[in-house]
Parts: structure tokens; sequence; C-alpha cells
């Protein structure tokens, strides 16, 4: 892809700089940031702009809370954790585009930085409403895309503002390009693709471009229950997305068309109501009452014997709920194969990054993106409107 306009050749001295990070962070139950990285990543976008004496607006989003003001998914714990981080503190704009927040803007001095309030507790932002995104992009001067796992949508403060106001693209998502393209082009065969997560309607739609590229493509996490399902397993309670069986199928269609080895789970761990601990079934086999929450011991043998004979791999989303230590041995297992192979390893997403953290497995990966959906997508070569927006250099 062609190198877009950045950061450094942008003029921001004494100028108000709106800029698009995605500090969508996993949080605690109580709402305090449990893994900072996307915080830390924007860093080098941040300093510079500090550095040059811009007047930083912080624009992003935290969860789906769907259009409405909903203090469960308030930026104040991330602006509290982001303050410590840059040593200075930084406001939150609670009305986002409110003439509070013009106010705000308007006294921000050279080097000061304020964040908006989560952008979609206002509907315009999914919606990429115009007058919202009018709004928003009149309160900076420039605009600097810097928030890599949110290009792949289409909202307001990803392509309405920059087609109002001078766009670059900041050092992450200089960077996070850099790096993940060099899975667009020839990867070192077998590249093999590991997929799993909860985003299930999210990404299945958009797995069909890794047939061909890759060699082998396995899916465990939620992400494998359709297409189980669609092979005649009854999953018991496990999450049921409905509406996927035509993209399952078209996809099924496009790995056999294109000769790419397609892994889903043979074996799973469950949970019950009222049995304490978890139990491992067979696909064929899962009563009726239970949650597939991991997948089993026989799944983790198939999947890490194709990691062993790999040069190149690509990882998104957990192969089980492994938050909870009952569900973790399934991503565990996989995943410390990659420390005895040799070839670029590729890991993308929010809670695949925590994940990888907890696990202790960071060192073995080249690179892990802050990008989920974004990234699964951006290394199938796909277009993503938040990129696409940017000018080119
Ligand atoms: P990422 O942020 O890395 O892109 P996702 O957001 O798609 O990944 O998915 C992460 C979530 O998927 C985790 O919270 C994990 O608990 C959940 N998950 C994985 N497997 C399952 C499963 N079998 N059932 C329910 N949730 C699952
Ligand atoms: C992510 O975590 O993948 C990004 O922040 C995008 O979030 P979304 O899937 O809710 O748009
Ligand atoms: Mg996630």
């Amino acid at each position: 892809m062609a190198q877009k306009k950045g950061l450094a050749s942008a003029p921001v001295r004494g100028r108000r700089v709106l800029v698009r990070v995605d500090f969508n962070v996993p949080q605690e139950p109580n709402g305090q940031v449990a893994d900072d990285r996307r915080i830390v990543e924007a860093l080098p976008t941040l300093n510079h702009l500090r550095a040059a004496g811009a007047r930083t607006i912080l624009m992003s989003h935290l969860g789906r809370p769907e259009g409405h003001h909903d203090p469960r998914f308030s930026l104040r714990p991330v602006v509290h954790r982001l303050s410590a981080i840059l040593g200075q503190p930084v406001p939150l704009a609670d009305d986002i585009i409110g003439v509070h927040a013009l106010e705000q803007t308007a006294r921000l001095q050279n080097g000061q930085f304020l964040m908006l309030e989560n952008l979609r507790f206002h509907p315009g932002e999914e919606a990429n409403d115009p007058a919202f995104a009018a709004q928003l992009a009149h309160l900076g001067e420039l605009f600097v895309e810097d928030a890599f796992g949110t290009v792949h949508r289409a909202h307001a403060s990803t392509v309405g503002v920059p087609q109002r106001v001078p766009a670059f693209a900041g050092l992450l998502v200089e960077r996070e390009l850099r790096e993940l393209s060099k899975l667009i082009e020839d990867p070192p065969q077998p590249y093999v693709v590991l997929l799993g997560g909860a985003k299930v309607a999210d990404k299945l739609p958009f797995l069909a471009s890794f047939c061909g590229r890759a060699r082998t493509i396995a899916i465990g996490g939620a992400l494998a229950f359709p297409f189980l399902r669609a092979q005649g397993h009854d999953l018991g309670a496990s999450l049921a997305e409905p509406g996927l069986e035509k993209a399952a199928d078209e996809f099924l269609h496009r790995a056999e068309a294109a000769g790419t080895e397609l892994l889903f789970p043979v074996d799973l761990v469950v949970e019950r109501p009222g049995v304490v601990g978890a139990e491992t079934h067979p696909v064929s086999a899962i009563p009726r009452d239970a949650s597939a929450c991991d997948i089993g011991p026989e799944t983790r043998a198939r999947f890490a014997a194709r990691i062993d004979g790999s040069k190149t791999v690509f990882w998104n989303g957990p192969l089980g709920r492994a938050e909870d230590s009952r569900f973790r041995a399934g991503t565990r297992e996989v995943l410390s194969r990659l420390g005895s192979v040799a070839g670029y390893h590729v890991a993308a997403g929010g809670d695949s990054a925590r994940i990888a953290h907890d696990l202790g497995v960071t060192e073995s990966f080249q690179f892990i993106s802050t990008g989920g959906g974004a990234a699964l997508e951006f290394v199938q070569g796909l277009s993503l409107p938040g990129l696409a927006v940017l000018p080119d250099a």
C-alpha cells in the first residue's frame, strides 16, 4: 500500500490537533484499566505532539455503549492512567461536542492535552453523521489518525473528520502498516493463521481472503462455533450468534477452492451449571446444558503440530475464555509452541495482546498489533476506510 502523509510533515506548533486514538482497552470489573498497551503504544505520537508544541485533542471510543451516555464506558479511568504515564494532567471534556468542549479546546496551550469523552456516547459517531463529524472537525485544525485498531470502522472520527480537515497518519499507524505489510506480500510458507475470540459476527464475514494466502487456518474460541454447528454438531448452551450460516458456508467454499487446510476443534472444554471445575467432551457429544469455553487436548495437539511446521504465524483471538484460569490451557499450549519455532510471528487484538502478556509469551512474537479486527482485515489486503481516507505521501 502507498505510504501515507505522516505526522513528521504536519505543521502542528500552536495548532489544535485532533488525534484519533484507540483507547478501547480491556477493563477490570470496577472499570480500571486492565491493560494499558494501547495507551503506551500511542506515546510516540503524543510525545511528538507535546515536544512540537501542539494543542492536542484526543478522541477515542471505549466499548459499545451504542449512542447513549453510560457511565460504565466513561473514559475517566483511561485519562487517569494516561495522565500518570504522560506526567501531566489530561482533562476530560464530558460533553464531546458541546459549548464546554469548544471552550476547553480554545483554552488549550502549546504542549497541553484534552481528551473528549467516549465518542460512542453520541449516536453520530458510529453513523458517521455529517453534522456530528462537522462539529468534531470544528474543534481542531488538523487531524492525526493513530487509532490503528479502529481504521476498519467508517465512523465520524475515523472518516468524517479526516474528510473535513488536513489529515496525517500517526506514528503508531505508520509502524503498524510497516510491520503488517510483511504478511501481505508473499509471507514465507507454511503460513499458519490461528483465530479465536468472541467478536464472531464482526470477524467471520472477513476471513475469506485468508484462503489461498495461508496454508492452514486453525479456528478456536467462539469463532469456531458457527462452523461446528454447520457440520451438524449441537454445542449445547455455548455462545450462539444467529445469521452467520451463509458467511460460514462461503468461507468453507473459498477454502476448498483455494486448497487451504482448515482445522476446527475436535474436542472442547465445557462448564456446566452446578458443576465445579471443567469437563472435556468430543464436539459430537457436548451435553445440552454445557457451554464450550476452551479447545480440548486433542485439538491443542493438532493446532500445535501445524505451528511446529510453520514459517509465518498470524494469531488473533484467544482460543478460549482465557481470562479464566480453567479455560486458559488451550491458548497457552498452542502459543507456547511458538517459542521453539523460528519465523515471523504476529499477534493482533486488544484481548489477545493482554492474554499473550499474561501467559508470558510476548517474546515469541516479532510484532504485536494493537488492532484486532483492523489487523485481521489489513493482512488480507482488504481496503480499510480509515486508511483509504488519509492522503498519500
Ligand atoms: P481480540 O480483542 O483479541 O480481537 P476478541 O475481542 O474477538 O479478541 O475476543 C476476546 C474474547 O473472546 C475474550 O474475552 C474471551 O473470553 C472470549 N472467548 C474466547 N473463546 C470463547 C468461548 N469459547 N466462549 C466465550 N467467549 C470466548
Ligand atoms: C477493537 O478493540 O477491535 C477496536 O477498538 C474496535 O472496536 P469495535 O469492534 O467495537 O469497533
Ligand atoms: Mg477484543
